[in-house]
């Protein structure tokens, strides 16, 4: 997603190409360490459950405090398996915000469960607490679905109003399983995401902040006892000897190959971040009134998986900087609830939240080899566009 920027803005001269997303500067950086790595599979041959699934693993509960740390084929795999080992399935009501990526839904659906959609916050774009408790109670009193569980996702990477989240699954009994795939590497009160809830599921697809080279996901456990169920159900549901079909499961690995490719991108993971938490404060100074950025919960440091704000002339702002080079993306243009695959589950009067922040959202290029330079010459073209 290149485009030539040739242009002059507020007296400045090119700044070169900008990247929405910059994955081949990354793999310049860490090609040959990467060419180890997959040389090494390619030499035990071990395509499926070789050693760097078991060292991923390790490696990723060290880094986040995690108890068990599963890999899977996806993020969508590693939401899908907390729910079907915790048995969660027809009848059961999920409580999920519709401004999110489709498969959070898809994952509840798939599980045999019903999606309850709920509100977003105006400034964190993340679940609204008082919204879901008003929504756990209209399920309880209608009395057709019985609540179970909790999926509030960490969108954009800054982490849901997990604090507020927790009590409500304690006091109602729900299980909450967070969808960090936009989150990984963010912090809530000096906690790693992936120790905020019971069960986090998260995504390495390529254009997450850590991304494989194919698909890719894990779970994280505050407890050991998952270990066992989320294992089996990630191989066809079979006992350790992976023989005996003891439960229900599907083929929900990752390969050794994306696993390499993680170990060597987690050697810049934390490099890469603090460049991207520099970047998203410089937005934020410079954009200070032009716009309001997604704000973050007290407490919380976002992953900073995309920087997205909202304008009221949002359109034709991403217009003018198309013309300017500036690549935008918008997540998300429709909220799920307004989609057919999950109209049959749209609460009747809507979620005015997440509409008006869909017709207001954008993202800008957010990577960690965006420079100085690209990233004043990005905010002067907003700060005209806005105009
Ligand atoms: C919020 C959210 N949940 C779930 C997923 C699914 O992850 P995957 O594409 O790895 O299955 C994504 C991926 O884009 C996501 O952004």
């Amino acid at each position: 997603m290149n485009s030539v920027v040739n242009l002059t803005i507020a007296g400045r001269t090119q700044v070169g190409d900008i990247s929405f997303i910059d994955l081949v500067a990354q793999q310049r950086r860490i090609r040959s360490a990467i060419e180890r790595r997959l040389q090494n599979v390619l030499d035990h041959g071990r395509y499926i459950a070789g050693p760097e699934i078991d060292e991923l693993e390790e490696t990723l509960a060290e880094r986040t405090g995690a108890r068990t740390v599963i890999a899977c084929a996806s993020g969508t795999a590693a939401l899908i398996i907390p729910l079907l080992a915790r048995g969660v399935g027809a009848g059961d009501a999920v409580f999920v915000p519709a401004f999110t990526y489709n498969a959070t839904a898809n994952a509840i659906l798939l599980a045999g469960a019903t999606p309850v959609f709920v509100d977003i916050d105006p400034e964190t774009f993340n679940i609204d607490a008082s919204d879901l408790q008003r929504r756990i109670d209209a399920v309880k009193s209608e009395g057709r679905l019985q609540p179970t569980a909790i999926i509030p996702v960490d969108l954009f990477g800054s982490p849901a109003d997990y604090p507020a989240i927790s009590e409500i699954a304690k006091a109602e009994d729900l299980f909450l399983l967070s969808d960090g795939a936009q989150s990984f590497g963010a912090e809530l009160n000096g906690q790693q995401v992936g120790n905020l809830a019971p069960a986090t599921a998260t995504s390495f697809f390529p254009g997450k902040g850590l991304g494989a080279y194919g698909d890719a996901g894990a779970i994280f456990s505050q407890n050991t006892l998952d270990r066992e169920r989320w294992a089996s159900i990630r191989w066809h549901g079979t006992d350790e000897a992976r023989k005996d079909s003891v439960r229900v499961g599907f083929n929900g690995r990752m390969d050794s190959f994306q696993a390499a490719v993680l170990l060597e991108k987690l050697s810049i993971f934390d490099d890469e971040l603090a460049a991207r938490r520099r970047i998203a404060d410089e937005y934020d100074r410079r954009l200070e009134g032009v716009g309001r950025p997604q704000a973050d919960i007290k407490g919380a440091v976002s992953g900073q998986g995309y920087y997205s704000l909202c304008v009221e002339n949002r359109d034709s702002v991403v217009q003018k900087l198309k013309q300017a080079g500036v690549p935008t993306a918008i997540y998300y243009t429709t909220p799920l609830h307004l989609m057919p695959a999950f109209s049959d589950y749209a609460p009747a009067n809507g979620l005015p939240v997440t509409e008006k922040v869909a017709s207001e959202i954008f993202a800008l290029p957010m990577h960690a080899y965006l420079t100085p330079q690209q990233v004043d010459y990005i905010c002067d073209a907003v700060i005209e566009a806005v105009q």
